[in-house]
This record gives structure tokens, C-alpha cells and sequence, in this order.
């Protein structure tokens, strides 16, 4: 199984490309499914949850023909609208398939996508919201089997802000006869993405970044090219990196303007940041300062940044409490931060971290895709030798993580095993 091993203690010098947005990507894939006409994807990251998808939307017939840097998409001889376990347990938002299929084709089948190791997450309000526009919904072995001959407009306010769940009810909206409301929407920037994507395919879709969306149904939508934005979390995650370690790093193809949550704090750690249109540089020439967070839907601080400022936190002057509002089961890389040497308490929601003058290398196990990214980050500080096990959930979200930070003067290196799949996303 694939490992890496890090040597740890020197600090980070240069500059990094930022990679197409997973979590943007992945929706906007699915999106290909509402038109027969062709989509040319730009910018569309190379990593096992895209290949997942790709291998998917494959299976439901969709035509896929790789191009440099993306793939193109074509939906015109879609023959099956189920996706299936196998797939599914593999990559939950293999859920936003369930949108644009009912709305084209009147019929969906998709599995339930079982347990996760950050969180319940359960699917109930793709459910709903399906529901309130005319579809008829039951669970049968296992399957959401969902059945619409053409949706209608309706006004639908979500329990809890979802992001792929917005998702998946905008992507419904747009086929549907009428216009739609999504009350309490998700205003993350890879929703806004989504619909532009959609919009460049013909929808008509107001209120994207707003807690408010508004869809005119059309009768059809056609071929567009799109490029994906940039993936503000592997950016982010990079900038951690940086000022955990020390060190002057330069970000480009990126957008600052997505990830005002996270340059506020490393600010607050005491880090220089310099934005421009579409770069970002950090300098970091100080033991960080530790930082309180609470994490919160967009635009507060992102969960999927979470391990990251913890690791941060973890070699910082001070205390600093971290909360985790969104998922219930999301500090499981404490227990192997603390193996590491970091002075972390974690009850409930909350993380108390008192950082230590430094960290001590260690073989850890990475447990989730974010968690990772955080034993990464504490490897790359910590004196001495870590072993980052189970990078495979690494692979799911970063691009050639590995080889990017070895370009800035990390030493690090992947020993053995090829990527693999597992359910524990985000
Ligand atoms: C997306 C992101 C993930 C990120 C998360 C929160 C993708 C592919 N993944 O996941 O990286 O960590 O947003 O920013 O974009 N919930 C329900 N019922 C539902 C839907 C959600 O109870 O029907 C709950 C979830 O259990 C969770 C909260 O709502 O507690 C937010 O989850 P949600 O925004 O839906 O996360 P995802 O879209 O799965």
C-alpha cells in the first residue's frame, strides 16, 4: 500500500501551479448528462475521484475522449440510468448523477451511498428537494429509484445548507418545466462554478453564490466549453504548508478572491500575504501564532481546511481552539497528530491544541482525504523520518501532491502500493 515519507524541518521556497478544483469538477462531469450536445472540459484535474466519475458517467453510456488538460463529455447515447454500488460506495458524489438524470431522462436509479468515516452524511435532502418537484422517490436494495416524466418549478427551502446537494437540485432545476427557488442554498464558489458551467450550456440560472438561487427550466441545453476554477482547498492547503513550515511560496492559477476565510487567518498566524488577480504569496519568517477557527458553509472557514490549520496550530506559539460545525466525526487525525508529538485535546466538536516547540517524525496512518493533507503538513515540520500511510486518500483530491512539494524543497518521496479507493471522501 502506498506511503510517503517525508523528512521533515526545512522550510518550503518557490513557486506551485494550483490544479483544477475537485469539488467543482466533479459536479460539472456530471452536468454532461443534461445535454446530448457535446462539453469540453478544460483544466479538469488528474485524480482517482475524477477518474471515478469518468468511469461512471462511462458505465451510463456517456462518450468520453480525453484532451490536454480535460476531457470531453457527450451524453447522446446514454443507455442505463443506474449507477451503481460498486461505484458509488467508492465516491459519494457520485450522488450528482441523480439530478440530471431524473431531469432528462424521467428515471434515475442510484445507489444509497452507505457510511463515511468523517460524518453520517446522509442524502435526504436531494431526496426532498427531487420530491417537491413531482418525482416519485422510493429506496429499493439499496437504491434511491427516483421517477419524474418532466420535473416542475417549485420553490424549495433546504434543512441545512448542502452543497452537492444544491448541486444536484440546480442541475434537476434546469430541465424542469418552470422556475425553481432553492431557499438556504450553498453559496460555496465550486456551486458558482457549476452554474456557470450550466449557464455556458444554456440554463438560466440567477442568485449563484447567494444563499438564494432562482432557475428558469429550459427545454434543452447544448454543447459549451468550460475550464474548471481552480482548487481553492489544494491552495489552501499549500499555504498551510508554508507557514507551518517557514519559507516564501508562491501560488499561481489559483483565485485569492474564494479563499478569503483562510488567507484572514494565516494572516492572523503572523504570515505575509501578497494577492493579485490570480496568484498568491505567502512568506512565513516567524514561528506561526496559533489561531482559533470554527469551521462553517462558505463564506466562513471551510471543514476541508480543518486538519490543515490544525497541523498549523500544532507548532504554533499559543493555544488555539479549533470547532467543527459540519461533519460529527472529522478529528480523527488528532490521535495521529499526537503521535507525531502535537498537544492536542479533543472533545465533542472541539480541539484544543497547545502548540509545541516542535514535532518528532513518526509512521502515521492518514484516514480521510483531508486528514492527510494534514499529516502531511505535520511531516513536513516534524524533526526526523514520518511515514504517511494510506496516502491512497490523498490521491482522491490532490494532483502529484507529492512531486509539487518536492519542486519547493520539501523532501519527500512515495515508497511503494499503487492509489486505491475507499469511501472516506470530501
Ligand atoms: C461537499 C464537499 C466536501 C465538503 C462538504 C462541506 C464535494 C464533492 N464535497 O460535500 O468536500 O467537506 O461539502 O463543505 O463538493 N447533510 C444532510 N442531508 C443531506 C445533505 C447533507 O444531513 O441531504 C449534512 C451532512 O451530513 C453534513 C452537512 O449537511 O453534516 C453538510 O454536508 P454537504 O454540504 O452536503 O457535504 P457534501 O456536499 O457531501
Amino acid at each position: 500500500m502506498g506511503k510517503l515519507k517525508i523528512e521533515g524541518g526545512r522550510p518550503l521556497r518557490g513557486e506551485i501551479a494550483v490544479s483544477g478544483a475537485k469539488n467543482a469538477a466533479l459536479p460539472i462531469l456530471c452536468a454532461s448528462l443534461l445535454s446530448a450536445d457535446a462539453l469540453a472540459l478544460s483544466n479538469v484535474p488528474d485524480l482517482h475521484d475524477v477518474e471515478t466519475a469518468l468511469r461512471l458517467l462511462g458505465t451510463l453510456g456517456v462518450g468520453i475522449r480525453r484532451t490536454e488538460g480535460g476531457v470531453t463529455l457527450q451524453a447522446s447515447g446514454v443507455t442505463s440510468v443506474e449507477a451503481p454500488y460498486d461505484l458509488v460506495k467508492t465516491m459519494r458524489a457520485s450522488i450528482l448523477v441523480l439530478g440530471p438524470l431524473v431531469a432528462r431522462f424521467g428515471e434515475a436509479r442510484v445507489s444509497l451511498p452507505g457510511g463515511c468515516a468523517i460524518g453520517q452524511r446522509p442524502v435526504d435532502q436531494h431526496i426532498k428537494g427531487l420530491q417537491a418537484m413531482g418525482a416519485s422517490i422510493s429506496i429499493e436494495h439499496g437504491y434511491v429509484v427516483a421517477k419524474a416524466p418532466r420535473l416542475k418549478g417549485t420553490r424549495i427551502v433546504t434543512d441545512m445548507v448542502t452543497v452537492t446537494g444544491t448541486e444536484n437540485l440546480m442541475m434537476a432545476a434546469v430541465l424542469a418545466d418552470g422556475e425553481t427557488v432553492i431557499e438556504n442554498a450553498a453559496r460555496e464558489p465550486e456551486v458558482v462554478d457549476l452554474a456557470r458551467a450550466l449557464v455556458a450550456m444554456g440554463a438560466r440560472i440567477d442568485g449563484a453564490g447567494t444563499d438564494r438561487i432562482v432557475v428558469h427550466g429550459v427545454a434543452q441545453l447544448h454543447g459549451a466549453e468550460y475550464a474548471v476554477m481552480p482548487d481553492r482547498i489544494e491552495a489552501g492547503t499549500f499555504l498551510c504548508a508554508v507557514a507551518a513550515t517557514g519559507g516564501e511560496l508562491t501560488l499561481t492559477r489559483v483565485m485569492p478572491d474564494s479563499m478569503d476565510a483562510t488567507l484572514d487567518k494565516l494572516r492572523e498566524a503572523g504570515a505575509q500575504i501578497e494577492t493579485g488577480a490570480d496568484f498568491i504569496r505567502l512568506s512565513m519568517f516567524r514561528r506561526p501564532k496559533a489561531v482559533n477557527m470554527r469551521t462553517a458553509p462558505y463564506p466562513g472557514f471551510a471543514t476541508d481546511m480543518q486538519a490543515q490549520i490544525m497541523a498549523m496550530n500544532a507548532v504554533a506559539e499559543g493555544t488555539g481552539v479549533i470547532t467543527e460545525t459540519i461533519f460529527e466525526n472529522r478529528f480523527m487525525h488528532v490521535l495521529e497528530m499526537q503521535r507525531l508529538g502535537a498537544d492536542i485535546t479533543a472533545e465533542g466538536n472541539t480541539a484544543v491544541v497547545r502548540g509545541v516547540e516542535r514535532l518528532s517524525g513518526a509512521a502515521v496512518m492518514a484516514t480521510d482525504l483531508r486528514a492527510s493533507a494534514g499529516l502531511v503538513i505535520a511531516g513536513l515540520v516534524a524533526e526526523g523520518e514520518t511515514l504517511v500511510d494510506r496516502i491512497y486518500h490523498l490521491d482522491r483530491g490532490y494532483e502529484r501532491m507529492e512531486r509539487k512539494l518536492a519542486s519547493v524543497g520539501a523532501r519527500i518521496e512515495r515508497v511503494g502500493g499503487t492509489p486505491a479507493a475507499t469511501a472516506s471522501e470530501s
